[in-house]
């Protein structure tokens, strides 16, 4: 590893608006350090597009922050860091977390039964990715991981239809498998899920915890830069920049709905 500077921001990355539930979660754990955040809102939705051509967008995202010399990249969206998260390592100088690692993490901890439900985009899911990362350890009883794509809760979320009945059918439906199966954890795999986390606890109800990969990063994150000694010393308001490929009408609403504060200091990037 090179010298990384600890006062350099972290990079975090996401195919549109959604991974700023991310940023959120890390501005609440790590209120000095600064963020430099890439949003594809130009090519989003990535959740149905082909492992190449995300692939490509999210190497090009990757160097794209380098340039900006982060200290870490974190990559915030699921269905990148389910198809391309190692291209991104064998790419970056900076250590790299992703989503999903700290999701499966996250989801052993709170399983008390090994029978762990995961929903997500339709790539995320045929990916694997999360079959690949939820292993239990050596002595305990195998997971039963039961995975389900959700394809309608991007748009739902988008629509701000967060306590919606036409969500709630939604959700009853795409989570009647899960629960028959006897879940007792559900990865939210999925940027945009956070936002719906009231409404998917109340249609798991209580014996289902909710495991928001948001927070279980933010996390995993706090640790690194500790264990690194890249926790940034400066203790003054840091500094917040976003990058996006689009502006698009409703970008400031959803932008602010997901980061739940005023969205500065945006940039946009012609590419
Ligand atoms: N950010 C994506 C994810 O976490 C969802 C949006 C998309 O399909 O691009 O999977």
């Amino acid at each position: 590893m090179p010298d990384i500077n600890p006062s350099s921001p972290i990079g975090v990355f996401d195919s549109g608006v959604g991974g700023l539930t991310v940023v959120r979660a890390l501005m609440e754990r790590m209120p000095f350090e600064d963020i430099v955040y890439f949003g594809d809102t130009a090519r989003v939705p990535y959740g149905i597009k082909s492992v190449e051509t995300i692939t490509h967008y999210t190497t090009q995202i990757a160097q794209f922050l380098l340039e900006k010399q982060v200290k870490l990249l974190v990559i915030g969206c699921n269905t990148m860091a389910a198809v391309a998260a190692q291209q991104v390592r064998d790419l970056s100088p900076t250590p790299v977390l992703d989503v999903i690692e700290a999701g499966a993490k996250a989801a052993l901890a709170a399983t008390r039964n090994y029978k762990i439900g995961v929903i997500g985009t339709p790539t995320t899911i045929n990916s694997n990715a999360y079959t690949r990362a939820i292993h239990s350890g050596p002595g305990l009883p195998p997971v039963r991981l039961h995975a389900q794509a959700c394809a309608l809760f991007v748009p739902l979320v988008e629509e701000g239809w967060l306590d919606h009945p036409v969500t709630r059918l939604t959700a009853q439906e795409y989570l009647k498998p899960l629960l028959a199966e006897g879940i007792d954890s559900l990865v939210l795999g999925c940027t945009h899920y956070p936002l719906l986390k009231p409404l998917l606890h109340e249609v798991a109800g209580p014996g289902v915890a909710l495991v928001d990969s948001a927070d279980a990063i933010a996390e995993q994150t706090a640790r690194l830069l500790s264990e690194r000694d890249l926790v940034n010393p400066k203790r003054t308001p840091p500094r917040y920049d976003f990058f996006v490929t689009d502006v698009p009408l409703r970008f400031q609403t959803i932008g602010e709905r997901f980061l739940g504060r005023a969205l500065p200091h945006i940039h946009l990037v012609k590419w």
